[in-house]
């Protein structure tokens, strides 16, 4: 199916197919995948290892090493999907960048944008310097000699000073960050840096920290209108609580002031706009009273955004499957909600999940459980989402039901 018939959808498994292929086929693919199979798109999953949650809905599934530029190239020439869809940070994007030049595949939202936000370095100087977006103070720094210089400053310089936040600048999910309060605590951090770090493991960027009222995720969607042309939606602001870097719960909406509502539309239209393509952005900000500041932002559906299953008439993933395929949205929200994470706690493969019957008893609440072959400690294995009527019912109920699940070894 050529490129330019979208959004003509098809019949997968036949030459009308339109194909995608995702990039990373974890809980947040796997969703995502279910969202294009309802709209009879063909799916092809790849991930780095077998029977991910999104390899387990697909039509086809492929393990490869999605850090591997030739692997990547030599997959993509085989399956030749009308879109590539990167749903992981971890993955070969100057590869993609090429491919894209050379009109081979068509990435999502651009090639581009996967290869700027994959690098804490990327997009916060995109933010920062080129947009002139309020963010932390930061410096970047490639050994722990110029991360101690960056901290406490040199020739008569002031540095970030403290608390700041240390993190290696290919990383995410709070992997190889830390919160540093004191002097002694610098080398600590760059090891632990080092240890956290995707590749590159010598450069980190050290934030100064942003003493905020509340987080949020503003979901961000550039769709096109039946005229084709490329519209910005803003889903409700989605409040969440980090624990050493990795989100435990959200709700939707969080309550902000109109002047810092407004300040956070207006600074994730202009990071979205300048990162282009279709799709949805997960814009991350932090807000005390009306000040708002950029912190990062995912060109792809946010974790923070599962509660969306809950809380918004269309979420995040059928959101995201929708403006890629060229199909307009409704980002509306439908009742205030809520998501509470539920962790492995425990290390080994094919967990049995007891009281599930507990957990759904609880009002408005549904659950997910993802399906991934192996625990760790504090892998992610499920989430539950709540509704009610209003937020702190939500969550309290969230957290209650979340509660009543207990991994364990079979
Ligand atoms: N400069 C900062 N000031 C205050 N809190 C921060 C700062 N940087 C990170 N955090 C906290 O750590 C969390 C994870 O940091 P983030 O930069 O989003 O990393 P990741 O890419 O791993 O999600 C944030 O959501 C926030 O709670
Ligand atoms: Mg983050």
């Amino acid at each position: 199916m050529s490129l330019s018939q979208l959004p003509v959808l098809g019949t997968p498994l036949s030459p009308s197919a339109i194909r995608v292929m995702l990039l990373g086929s974890g809980e947040l693919g796997k969703e995502v995948a279910i969202a294009l199979q309802r709209l009879g798109v063909e799916v092809v999953a790849v991930d780095r290892y077998p029977d991910a949650p999104g390899h387990q809905v697909a039509h086809r599934a492929h393990v490869i090493d999605m850090t591997d530029g030739e692997a990547l190239r030599e997959l993509i020439a085989r399956e030749k999907p009308d879109l590539v869809v990167p749903e992981i940070e971890a993955i070969a994007t100057p590869a993609l960048v090429e491919m894209e030049k050379e009109g081979a595949a068509r990435v999502i939202p651009t090639a581009r944008a996967a290869w700027l936000t994959m690098n804490r370095e990327g997009i916060r100087r995109l933010a920062a310097e080129t947009l002139g977006l309020p963010t932390s103070p930061y410096r970047f720094a490639g050994s722990l000699a110029e991360m101690r210089a960056a901290i406490d400053g040199e020739d008569g310089q002031p540095g970030i000073g403290y608390p700041c936040f240390v993190k290696p600048v290919m990383s995410s999910s709070g992997k190889g960050q830390s919160k540093v309060d004191r002097p002694e605590d610098v080398e600590a951090a760059w090891d632990y840096a080092a240890r956290g770090s995707r590749v590159d493991a010598g450069r980190v960027i050290v934030e100064g920290m942003i003493d905020f009222d509340y987080e949020i995720t503003l979901l961000t969607v550039r769709a096109r209108d039946v005229s084709g042309a490329i519209v910005t939606h803003f889903c409700d602001p989605i409040g969440h609580v980090q624990v050493a870097g990795d989100y435990v719960e959200s709700w939707q909406p969080q309550p902000m002031s109109d002047t810092a509502l407004a300040r956070a539309r207006e600074i994730a239209k202009q990071v979205t706009d300048d990162l282009g393509g279709a799709g949805v952005f997960g814009v991350e900000l932090f807000v005390k009273g009306d000040q708002v500041w950029f912190s990062e932002v995912s060109p792809r559906p946010h974790d923070t955004g599962l509660v969306t299953m809950a809380s918004q008439h269309q979420s995040e993933f059928e959101l995201h499957a929708r403006a890629i395929l060229g199909l307009p949205v409704d980002v509306s929200l439908r009742t205030p909600g809520a998501s509470a994470v539920i962790y492995g706690g425990v290390e080994g493969k094919g967990l049995v999940f007891e009281g599930t019957a507990e957990a759904l008893a609880v009002p408005g609440t549904d659950l997910r459980l993802f399906g991934k072959p192996e625990s760790f400690l504090k892998r992610r294995m499920g989430v539950v989402v709540a509704r009610a009527s209003d937020v702190n019912t939500a969550r309290a109920n969230a957290k209650l039901a979340a509660s009543k699940v207990k991994p364990r070894l079979a």
